[in-house]
This record gives structure tokens, C-alpha cells and sequence, in this order.
């Protein structure tokens, strides 16, 4: 079985999230048991793809509209990736230093276009092509509707949403760069009044997954307007909990952190991280580190750091340290936070993928405190590391993190996004950590669990198998 998968993102080449975790990790899982896959994406200006070599294998013109933009199909020189990566160049749209902006319709769907062009030239068709989020969300209508696609309307399509609350949405008067179709069926396209590409795939993929099995009957319930629709295609609807690519993210072998370790030697390989952070970000290695790490957006719930970050650091004895980026309010509000309690507190305002991994091995406890958590990699890569996770029951965060108090517990868990519960939560994180056995047990405790991607990739199969 061949499977293709088709995504803005994929780690290492180009990350913005957890998408390009996935994406990264996923293929070569499914490899390894036998399902070839092969991964599709657009061809960034970034520090991969400007220290990596490529070839050429194939070049045209992908016609949007009036306008025609030359794009060539790049393949790595000497790749030392798990799986096979096909670059769609097209560089006059998507060879920018970033992944995403706010013009990204004609981007995206010049890149699908040229994806599907390219296809038609295979000898040997995919037996499943396999979407990831909006960006990729029109691929399952032109397979089903456009004319120029008909030898694909066998392939079976697949989307997986990882985050519904980005749609990708745009106005009637662009749909005519779209590649033609019978136009009796543009109601496909549309939701709300306005062309919705992750409707368009709800509705004309042959399956569709979520993150987690929990978001998957959240979206049911409220789904930024799609609600109705996912309920209604309930039946070709299910939920696949992600895992992680537990070779990349190995706290034994793993090339970023100050000191490797394993589950017998994490409390002298922790602490050595952990000292590290500290001497770095100048806070106090004798107390518990507490820290952040992701996007600073509403759906994360960071916009209510800085009034609980105030409130735990004013009463308890505690450090905390956040590695993100995002909304520029906050950002300069959590910056401000500083003065007022140097020495247990810091920021790091940025990307940066080796920190973020120093974090996962050096903090005591991760929060999560999101309203939406699709699935969430963090609080997995966290476990993994013998960081306790502190989560919003919602989500994947519901399905993979157990609060302490419940049976087989081990992590702390609220049940909403709100200031004074997560407080709460933090206070009887604090409490534990005094008691230095039971911390340390636990801490070695979660090293066990296993989310590795063996389980998940196996779902996947499943559900190719089930269409083919
Ligand atoms: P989302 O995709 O919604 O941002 P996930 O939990 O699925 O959330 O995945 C986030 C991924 O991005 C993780 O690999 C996390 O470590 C990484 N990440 C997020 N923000 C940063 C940052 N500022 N620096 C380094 N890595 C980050
Ligand atoms: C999205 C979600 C996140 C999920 C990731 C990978 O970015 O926000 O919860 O883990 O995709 O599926």
C-alpha cells in the first residue's frame, strides 16, 4: 500500500507546531510496518532548506486563474530523512521565510494544484492520499469534482484535522482559481456563505480523523461552525490519538540536552538540565521550575499567565520560566513581569526548538492550561522526560493525562481555563514536590508510559485499509 501524505509542515524541514511533529514522525512509523509514505509539502526559504541540497526531478506551469506560476517538484540530495519528501517549488508564492501569513489562499492552493498536476504524471497512483489540516483541505473536492482530476476520483482521500479552528476560509469570487468542475457542485465548497476548504474535505474525503478521540466529540459540540456538519458525517468521522517519535525525543540519546539520562539516573540528569536553565535564566535550582513552552495564543490560555503567574510567585515558593511567541500584547505583558519577581521568573520570547528540549528535561512541572488542545505533543514529550504535566481536562490533554488523585494517576489536571483553578492546581503541585520521595517516584513513574506512535500508526492502517 502506497500512502501519500500532503501537509504545510513536516519536521525537520519546516515547523511551526505539533502538525510537523506529526508529519515528521508519522511516515516513517507507517514505513516500518510496511505502509510506504511519502510526504508533500511547499518549499520554504528557511535554514533547512538553505543548508540541504536538492535536486530538480520535474518542472511546469500550475495555472490559478488568469495568472500561471512556474513550479518544479524538488527531491533531497544525500536525504538522511526516515521517508521520501517531495518539495513543491513554486517561487513566486511559496518561497517566503515563513509557513504561514494572512494571504495564504493563493499560496496554498497553487500548492495543492501543482501537487495534484504532478500526480497525474505518475505511472503508479497512491492508494490513499492523506490531508493534513485546511491548508491541504481542497485536495478531496478537485480529486472528487474537477475535471481535470478524473483519473484520480478512485484514490480515497483522508483529512486528518489537527486544528479546527483554522479553516482557511475564502470569498465566492475567488473560487474560479479553482481547477474547473461542474458548478451545480460548488455547494460543496461552501459553508456559512463562504468557500470553507476544511468543510469542503469534511464533506468529500473518504474519512476523517481527528487528533484525539476526545476532540473529535468535542468538535461535535462546538467546532468554530462546523459543528452540524461533523456531526452529520459522524459516521465516516473518528478519532486517532497522536504519538511521538520517541527517537527524536529520547532523554537517553538526545542531542540537545545538557546531560542525557535514563529512567534510573533522571534525578541527577534532570537536575543537571535544570541547573542549566537556571544559571541561564537566572532563577533558583533549589526551588520547583514550573515552565511553558507553546504558542501565545487564546487557545493555549496564556492570555491568563500573567495574572496567575503574579498570583503563584507572590505565594508560593516557586520559579517559572515560558518559552514562546506569539500575540505582541502578551508577549510585552509577561516581559514586564521581570522586574517584579527577578531571579524566579523569566522568558524567552521565540522559537527555539534545542531550549524547548532542555526545558521538557529540566522543569519540574509543565503546564498546559489550554481551552483547545486538538491532541497536544507537549504534555507527551514532557511525560517522557519525567516533567509532570499539568493540563485543562479537555481534548487529547483528557486522554492522556490522569489527574493524581484519580486511580493510576500521575499528573495534575483542572477542569477548566480559569485563573483560580489553575492556581489551585499549581498549589497541589507545589505541595507534592515538598515531599521529595513521592515526586521522585512519580517522576520515574511517567517515564514509563508509552505513547510511542506504534499503537496510533496501527489505527491509521486501519483506516486505510478500510477504504482500499
Ligand atoms: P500546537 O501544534 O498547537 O502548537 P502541540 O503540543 O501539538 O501544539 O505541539 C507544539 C510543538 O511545537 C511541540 O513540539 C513544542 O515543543 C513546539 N514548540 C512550540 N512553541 C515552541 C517554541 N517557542 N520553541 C520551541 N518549540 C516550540
Ligand atoms: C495542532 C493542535 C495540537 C496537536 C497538533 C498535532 O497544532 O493544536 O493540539 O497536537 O496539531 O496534531
Amino acid at each position: 500500500m502506497k500512502i501519500i501524505h500532503i501537509s504545510a509542515e513536516c519536521y525537520p524541514v519546516a515547523k511551526v507546531g505539533g502538525l510537523a511533529d506529526v508529519v515528521g514522525a508519522l511516515p516513517k512509523y507507517l514505513n516500518n510496518s510496511g505502509v510506504y509514505s511519502q510526504v508533500f509539502m511547499p518549499f520554504y526559504d528557511n535554514k533547512f532548506t538553505k543548508t540541504n541540497h536538492f535536486d530538480t526531478i520535474y518542472s511546469s506551469e500550475v495555472f490559478l486563474g488568469e495568472t500561471t506560476y512556474k513550479f518544479n517538484i524538488l527531491v533531497l540530495q544525500d536525504s538522511t530523512l526516515d521517508f521520501d519528501v517531495f518539495f513543491v517549488d513554486i517561487p513566486d508564492l511559496l518561497f517566503k521565510d515563513y509557513v504561514y501569513s494572512y494571504e495564504d489562499t493563493e499560496r496554498f492552493l497553487a500548492f495543492q494544484i501543482a501537487t495534484l498536476d504532478w500526480l497525474l504524471t505518475w505511472h503508479d497512483y497512491p492508494d490513499v492520499i492523506h490531508c493534513h489540516d485546511h491548508h491541504t483541505g481542497l485536495i478531496p473536492f478537485m480529486l472528487q469534482e474537477s475535471f481535470k482530476y478524473e483519473d484520480f476520483r478512485h484514490i480515497p482521500s483522508i483529512l486528518t484535522i489537527h486544528n479546527a479552528q483554522y479553516q482557511g476560509w475564502f470569498p465566492h469570487d475567488k473560487v474560479h482559481l479553482i481547477p474547473a468542475f461542474n458548478f451545480d457542485n460548488v455547494g460543496l465548497l461552501d459553508w456559512g456563505g463562504t468557500i470553507n476548504p476544511l468543510a469542503a474535505a469534511i464533506k468529500c474525503a473518504w474519512r476523517v480523523s481527528t487528533v484525539s478521540p476526545t476532540y473529535m466529540e468535542e468538535l461535535k459540540k462546538n467546532a468554530n461552525g462546523l459543528e452540524s456538519l461533523l456531526s452529520a458525517e459522524g459516521a465516516k468521522c473518528s478519532g486517532i490519538l497522536n504519538g511521538i517519535d520517541t527517537d527524536v525525543w529520547n532523554p537517553e540519546t538526545d542531542e540537545f540536552l545538557i546531560e542525557n539520562y535514563t529512567i534510573n539516573t533522571v534525578n541527577k540528569g534532570a537536575k543537571a538540565n535544570k541547573k542549566h536553565l537556571c544559571d541561564a535564566f537566572n532563577l533558583d535550582e533549589n526551588k520547583p521550575l514550573f515552565a511553558f513552552i507553546g504558542r501565545l495564543v487564546h487557545q493555549k490560555g496564556t492570555d491568563l499567565f500573567p495574572e496567575i503567574f503574579k498570583n503563584a510567585l507572590k505565594n508560593n515558593d516557586l520559579n517559572i520560566l515560558l518559552l514562546g511567541s506569539g500575540d505582541p500584547y502578551l508577549e510585552d505583558s509577561l516581559n514586564a513581569l521581570k522586574t517584579e519577581f527577578e531571579g524566579n521568573y523569566n522568558t524567552y520570547i521565540g522559537y527555539d526548538e534545542k531550549l524547548s528540549h532542555i526545558i521538557y528535561a529540566g522543569a519540574d512541572f509543565l503546564l498546559m492550561p489550554s481551552r483547545v488542545e486538538p491532541c497536544g505533543l507537549n504534555q507527551m514529550y514532557s511525560l517522557r522526560y519525567g516533567t509532570i504535566p499539568i493540563v485543562t481536562k479537555i481534548g487529547g490533554l483528557k486522554d492522556t493525562v490522569i489527574d493524581i488523585e484519580e486511580t493510576n494517576g500521575f499528573g495534575f489536571c483542572h477542569d477548566t481555563t480559569n485563573v483560580a483553578e489553575i492556581n489551585e492546581t499549581i498549589n497541589r503541585a507545589v505541595k507534592l514536590y515538598s515531599t521529595p520521595s513521592k515526586y521522585k517516584k512519580l517522576r520515574t513513574q511517567i517515564m514509563t508510559i508509552d505513547h510511542s506512535w506504534h499503537a496510533s500508526a496501527q489505527q491509521y492502517i486501519n483506516l486505510y485499509n478500510s477504504i482500499n
